[in-house]
């Protein structure tokens, strides 16, 4: 146990952090305010291979292991978090999804697309009805034969308006609870298939996230993942990964927030002395320190057990509750420190208090991850 970057990785942190200072700092005030992102910026991200990290070379992927995914992850969210779940979800649910549990066709007709960032995916799972509630799902796909017809609402759906690709979770037999679940792959376009209203969002305003609606949105079964009835399951393991991604991008938000705390400590004057020179300050920086290190070390122990092909599930929870937990404190703790600049868009501390927020709720609210981790010790 050395607790020590490879050289590849170390390369892949700081390809990151080049690349979220100089192409992601610049705007991000503004996406924040616009609500957009510009394509160029998104397609910049596939060309620099962001958007397939962990994807096998032979599908156009970097080929790398998690560890080198979440380094990457921390840095780009220490900048930009409406990046980083896009970067999240493409890389950690749709293309690790695609990659472990579809066919060979699947992979060929959209895999190899979403690994270079070419097109982007989406995972469908929310509903109006149905969020931590994930088994209760409405949205029905109807066995027509060759094709399902599919039929409903998900909401709150992340690249909801930029993908091309959406993995749909949907039911197929009632009676069969969740194991009449199946998850659909549906493409941008398809007659029936209407992207609904933008969401106005507290933070992660950068990134789009949409409502769909399909009204008899025919989908051929070859685009069916795995075997009939295997959506839910397929739902679930996809997840367990896509929360080392979050828990990433939370540890991200909070380093951010720490380094423009300690910088702006170390230049702000006060009393006649720096901000750095109080034992107030330094004591709450030494508490932003320890919880983000803490953080850190759950982030890549749940990685590097994936990397290893051992049980992750729990140490993934762990990760995404703790790293999620400590960025509303350090987050805040960061505004505390900047007093009035703090809460002054300019500063950025406190679009990253905004930013935090989300990583309590989406791929599992707080609540749901300590409900994986006690079902996991009672096993
Ligand atoms: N890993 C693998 N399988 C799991 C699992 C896990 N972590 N948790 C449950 N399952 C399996 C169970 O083994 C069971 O399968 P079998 O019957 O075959 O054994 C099946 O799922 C149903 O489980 P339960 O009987 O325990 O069902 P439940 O209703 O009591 O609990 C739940 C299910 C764990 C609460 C689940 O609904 C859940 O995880 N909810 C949260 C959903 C979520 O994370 N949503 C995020 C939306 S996606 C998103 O945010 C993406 C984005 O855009 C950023």
């Amino acid at each position: 146990m050395t607790f020590q970057l490879s050289e590849e990785q170390l390369a892949v942190q700081q390809a990151a952090r080049d690349f979220a200072q100089t192409e992601l700092l610049p705007g991000v005030i503004e996406r924040d305010t616009t609500q957009k992102f510009p394509i160029e910026l998104q397609k910049k991200m596939g060309t620099l291979g962001f958007m397939g990290m962990m994807v096998d070379p032979k599908y156009n992927g970097g080929g790398m292991d998690t560890i080198s995914y979440v380094v990457a992850m921390e840095e780009i969210s220490k900048v930009d978090a409406s990046a980083s779940v896009m970067m999240s979800v493409n890389n950690s649910l749709v293309c690790w999804g695609l990659e472990k549990f579809g066919n060979e066709d699947q992979k060929e007709r959209y895999l190899k697309r979403l690994a270079t960032g070419e097109v982007i995916g989406a995972f469908c799972l929310s509903e109006p009805e149905a969020g931590s509630d994930a088994t209760s799902q409405r949205t029905t796909a109807e066995d027509k034969g060759d094709y399902y017809l599919l039929n409903g609402t998900k909401n709150w759906i992340t690249n909801g308006s930029s993908a091309s690709v959406y993995l749909v979770m949907c039911q197929t037999d009632a009676s069969k609870k969740h194991k009449g679940i199946n998850c659909l792959i549906v493409e941008r376009g398809q007659p029936g298939f209407v992207v609904g209203k933008k969401e106005d969002k507290m933070g992660i305003r950068g990134s789009d996230t949409h409502s769909l609606m399909f009204t008899d949105v025919k989908v051929d079964k070859k685009n069916r993942i795995g075997e009939d009835g295997f959506g839910f399951s397929f739902a679930m393991t996809t997840l367990n990964g896509g929360r080392i991604g979050i828990a990433s991008q939370a540890l991200g938000i909070s380093s951010g927030a720490y380094e423009l705390a300690l910088a702006y400590a170390k230049e702000r004057k006060a009393f006649g002395h720096k901000l750095s020179e109080h034992q107030a300050i330094q004591f709450k920086l030494a508490e932003m320190a320890t919880k983000i290190n803490a953080a850190r070390l759950l982030v890549w122990q749940a990685a590097s057990l994936k990397d290893q092909k051992k049980d992750f599930v729990k140490a993934a929870a762990m990760a995404k509750l703790y790293a999620s937990q400590i960025a509303q404190e350090v987050t805040t703790e960061a505004v505390q420190i900047h007093g009035g600049y703090g809460y002054v868009k300019e500063f950025h501390v406190e679009r990253l208090m905004r930013d935090a927020k989300i990583t309590q709720i989406y791929e599992g609210t707080s609540e749901i991850q300590k409900m994986v981790i006690s079902r996991e010790l009672m096993k």
